[in-house]
């Protein structure tokens, strides 16, 4: 790092502190130094914005107030409280991570960074924002938020998702730390990301560093850093195979790597546009194990938009005669599935099988 950088680094905290004073958000995790309510929060936070967190978090410690709760916890209860809010490898980490601490740490969530990175899911972000606002540790804490402040305030032109550029900016991060109040420094910075230092059109006027910042003195606050190339997004149909037998519908648990992992559905299979009916027809045989007839049309169809995927659901009804045993299945009143952990884009589609059966009962009523 240049001497001309250094003195830009040490200059940040004496104006950013003081503004973050001022304007900080009210918000729920910061009214606690309970170390394991931050660590939530964090996990949480990391890839969802604070407007969508807030409910989870606040049912989520209602739920399991302590890191000896979570790890008591059954794991299908904990999908369940995450359910909706999407990258559920965050709730799978974070149960494993609380019986990691109450079997290695005594219970007690430790205070530095390496003996945080050894948790599941526990990477450079979450130790260093766990360390530094938890237990005021002088650690560095890098998102996107705070990438991109840096890469503003120094000019940074290339990638920030460059490995040689990410070291970089996480080198003035750690530079540009104070001797004290590390948790707030760190979250000052987050926060004007946020709120101030935004994507697109930041609110310059306003920036308590704006007189520091060399994109902001170049005029190039739009260009730097420059836009993402987004990953292309993928079009995909997934079926959906309804299958009742005596008023209960079979359910299954997915794989626990991958899309919705350990999360519960009606079971679905991966289709080509225009041969929904087709694959839908093999996967209900295969569930049944025996000679099943599908609807001859879906109760539902519907789009999901993920971060790069966007998935068309196309369900279809059919009748077992037999509740055949499956592996990792259950069959279940449709009334009586809150204990399972669904995705967002199940729950929709169970919403609309909900709709078709009341519909067909409605019909058989008046007819
Ligand atoms: N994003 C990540 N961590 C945060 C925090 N502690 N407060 C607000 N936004 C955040």
């Amino acid at each position: 790092m240049n001497a001309a950088d250094q003195m830009i680094a040490r200059g940040i905290a004496r104006r950013l502190l003081p503004w973050f004073r001022r304007h900080r958000r009210d918000l729920p995790w910061r009214r606690t130094t309970d170390p394991y309510a931050i660590w939530i929060s964090e996990a949480m936070l990391q890839q969802t914005q604070v407007a969508t967190v807030i409910p989870y978090y606040e049912r989520f410690m209602g739920r399991f107030p302590t890191v000896q709760a979570l790890a008591a916890a059954g794991l299908d209860d904990v999908l369940r409280m995450w359910s909706g809010l999407g990258y559920y490898a965050r709730g799978r980490n974070l149960h494993a991570a609380a019986k990691a601490v109450v079997d290695n740490f005594g219970g007690e969530l430790p205070s530095d960074v390496a003996s945080l990175r050894t948790l599941p899911g526990v990477g450079a972000y979450t130790a260093g924002a766990v360390a530094s606002i938890a237990f005021g540790k002088r650690a560095a804490v890098v998102d996107g938020n705070v990438a991109r402040v840096i890469a503003r305030l120094f000019a940074i032109r290339e990638d920030v998702r460059e490995p040689g550029t990410r070291r970089r900016i996480w080198e003035l991060a750690e530079a540009m730390l104070p001797s004290r109040a590390c948790g707030d420094f760190n979250q000052a910075l987050m926060e004007l990301g946020a709120t101030v230092c935004t994507p697109s059109g930041p609110a310059c006027l306003v920036c308590p560093l704006r007189n520091g910042c060399r994109a902001n003195l170049l005029g190039a606050t739009d260009v730097i850093p420059p836009a993402a190339v987004r990953a292309a997004v993928r079009a995909e149909v997934h079926v959906v195979v309804a299958m009742e037998c005596g008023g209960l519908w079979l359910f299954v648990r997915r794989p626990e790597d991958g899309l919705w992992g350990g999360l519960w559905e009606l079971p679905s299979a991966l289709a080509e546009p225009g041969n929904e009916r087709t694959i839908a027809g093999q996967l209900a045989r295969r569930l049944s194990g025996a000679a099943v007839s599908i609807s001859p049309n879906a109760f539902v169809r519907l789009e999901q938009q993920l971060t790069h995927r966007r998935i068309t659901f196309v369900g279809f009804t059919c009748r077992s005669k037999s509740r055949r045993k499956i592996e990792n299945g259950q069959w279940r009143s449709l009334n009586k599935v809150d204990d399972l952990g669904f995705s967002r884009a199940m729950r929709r589609v169970l919403d609309g099988l909900r709709a078709a059966v009341e519909g067909k009962r409605a019909r058989v009523a008046s007819a």
